[in-house]
């Protein structure tokens, strides 16, 4: 199987992630070969000390022409959601805008491909389905502290790193149980904000992700989301079809109620995903749903 892929290695970084844990799961069921790296077991958010890593370990398979990839799945998101992020705009700007600043840059200079990893909520509202070209309209202005800190790494990185992959996903969820599974937040919540939105499978980002590279599809943004939109209400739907919890759910009568209960602006809106389909099959988020609620544990 290795002979029909072309990336010599990928280096990850942020292991122990939501994210980096589907990346993981991808390269390895793809036999493909990686390395993995949290804050503890090198500190990558130093400049320093990834370059020196990066020197001792890949400097010849860079001189060699190989292609090299870090996929850069470490960011500062805020827990439980982000609301955290307001309460901690410092620690939001080092790990979402100043760490990808560094380490596009340093990709950039050393010669190795740069993999961002982005987000749909830089938008918001339904005037259109939002494409890669638009300028987010969700950010320091008008959205949220996080919102506005993915807004601003892209653009970084772009100019940083011009032949980086920007991958943007929306409201993870899977089959696995989890407090970050968007399936499992919406049995948990005590009442739901019924909104339209893409989504995208966590399995399938990382597929579609790997895809990407592996193909040497142009480099730039991609929006990466299963095809289609949801409404919380259908989502809701599934979940009672697939008997994972028999609840009474409830829903807030609007917006306003909801934003009462919340520090930060949430982004509701559906991404343009046409890009993405010229190279890549995209599964519908009713059918990736549908098969999360069925083998849902
Ligand atoms: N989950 C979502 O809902 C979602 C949606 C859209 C986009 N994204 C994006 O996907 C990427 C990964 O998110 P995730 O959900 O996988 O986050 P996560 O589970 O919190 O993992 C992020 C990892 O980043 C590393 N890290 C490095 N610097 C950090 C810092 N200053 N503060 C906190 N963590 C830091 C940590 O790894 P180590 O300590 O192991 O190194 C941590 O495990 C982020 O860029 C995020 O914006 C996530």
């Amino acid at each position: 199987m290795r002979g029909s892929f072309y990336i010599i290695m990928y280096i990850i970084l942020g292991k122990n992630g939501y994210i980096a844990e589907a990346i993981i799961k991808e390269l390895k069921s793809l036999d493909l070969a990686y390395v993995a790296l949290s804050r503890k077991d090198i500190n990558y958010t130093s400049k320093c000390d990834f370059d020196l890593y990066l020197l001792n370990n890949f400097h010849r398979n860079i001189l060699e022409g190989e292609d090299i990839v870090v996929v850069n799945c470490a960011g500062y998101i805020g827990k439980p959601n982000v609301d955290a992020c307001e309460l901690a705009k410092a620690d939001c700007v080092e790990g979402n805008v100043l760490f990808p600043a560094m380490i596009s840059q340093l990709c950039a200079d050393r010669g190795y491909q740069y993999v961002h990893i982005s987000s749909g909520c830089i938008y918001g509202g339904y005037e259109k389905h939002f494409t890669e070209q638009d300028a987010p309209n969700f950010d320091f202005q008008n959205g949220s502290f996080y919102s506005g800190t993915k807004a601003l790494a892209e653009k970084v990185v772009q100019q940083n790193n011009p032949s980086s992959y920007i991958f943007r996903l929306r409201i993870p969820f899977d089959e696995c149980a989890s407090p970050r599974n968007y399936l499992t937040k919406l049995m948990n919540y005590s009442t739901l904000l019924d909104a339209e939105n893409s989504l995208t499978h966590r399995g399938d980002f990382a597929e579609y992700s790997i895809k990407l590279i592996e193909q040497k599809t142009p480099k730039g943004i991609y929006n990466i989301t299963n095809k289609g939109s949801v409404t919380t209400q259908q989502v809701v739907e599934l979940i009672k079809k697939h008997k994972l919890s028999d609840k009474n759910f409830q829903f807030f009568t609007n917006l306003d109620e909801f934003m009462q209960q919340t520090t930060a602006p949430r982004s509701n809106c559906v991404l343009d995903i046409s890009k993405i389909e010229q190279y890549i099959k995209i599964r519908t988020a009713e059918e990736a749903l549908d098969s999360a609620c069925l083998k849902y544990i």
